[in-house]
Parts: C-alpha cells; structure tokens; sequence
C-alpha cells in the first residue's frame, strides 16, 4: 500500500478509543500544501457524544490553520468498504466540498469517489 493518505489513515487507527464498539477507524485529510492531517473515533461511555475519525481528523486540521483540502481517506477493517456516516458527510461537505474521497481496508482493498457522489443535494452556506 503506497499510499500516503492511506497509510497515514491505517497508522492513526490504531490510536482508536472504541472499547464500547470495539469498531476502529482511521481517516486522513491531506490539505492544498500536502499537510496531512489524522484522527481516529474517540468513544464515550454515553455513546453519544462519540467523536468520528472523520470529523476528529477535520477538526484537527481547521485548528491547524488548513482550510483547502485535496483528498480525505477514511480505512476500517470491513469487507465492504465502510463510508462516512452522514454526520461526517456533512461536516466533511462544509470543509471540503466535493472532495476526492477513498475508502479502504486492512487488506488493500479501496474505492476512490467524490463526496457529492455519497451526499447529493447537500445543504451548505449557498443557501444562507
Ligand atoms: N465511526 C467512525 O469513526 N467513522 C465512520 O465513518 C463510521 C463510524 C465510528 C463511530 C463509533 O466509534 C464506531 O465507529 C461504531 O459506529
């Protein structure tokens, strides 16, 4: 697996809080400059106020001072690629807009996608 995004994503996984769901994630952002920015889910014994890969990771790199990102890799360790969940999609959809995505495995299995593909029609700040 060479790449970067991907292997960052693998990498940040394992750092995953999920002893509820025992379900690990990892995601990546890489932004215009060729940062890479990573997060895994951090869970919480409420359930609710789990925090997504996703969303961890974007919010790392909007704290960081990022704001135009080029690619977003999100690796689980499923047969069927696992998505975004549609929080994610939309927090993604504010930040990134219909940014290149892929999705990957432990086993080198990925799908490369845009995010208005998962999420069409999105509401977003062109319609305030
Ligand atoms: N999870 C993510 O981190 N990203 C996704 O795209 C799907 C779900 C996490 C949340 C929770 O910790 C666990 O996976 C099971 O839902």
């Amino acid at each position: 697996m060479t790449d970067l995004l991907i292997r960052a994503a693998v990498a940040v996984r394992e750092n995953a809080h999920a002893p509820f769901s025992k379900f690990k994630v990892g995601a990546a952002v890489q932004d215009d400059s060729g940062r890479i920015f990573t997060g895994c889910n951090v869970e919480n014994a409420t359930y609710g106020l789990t925090v997504c890969a996703e969303r961890v990771a974007i919010f790392k790199a909007i704290s960081e001072g990022a704001r135009r990102f080029t690619r977003v890799a999100v690796v689980a360790d499923t047969d069927t690629l696992t998505p975004p969940c549609g929080a994610c999609r939309q927090i993604l959809w504010e930040f990134c807009g219909d940014v290149e995505l892929v999705m990957a495995n432990l086993q080198g299995k990925s799908e490369t996608l845009r995010l208005g593909t998962l999420f069409p029609r999105a509401f977003d700040a062109s319609f305030l």
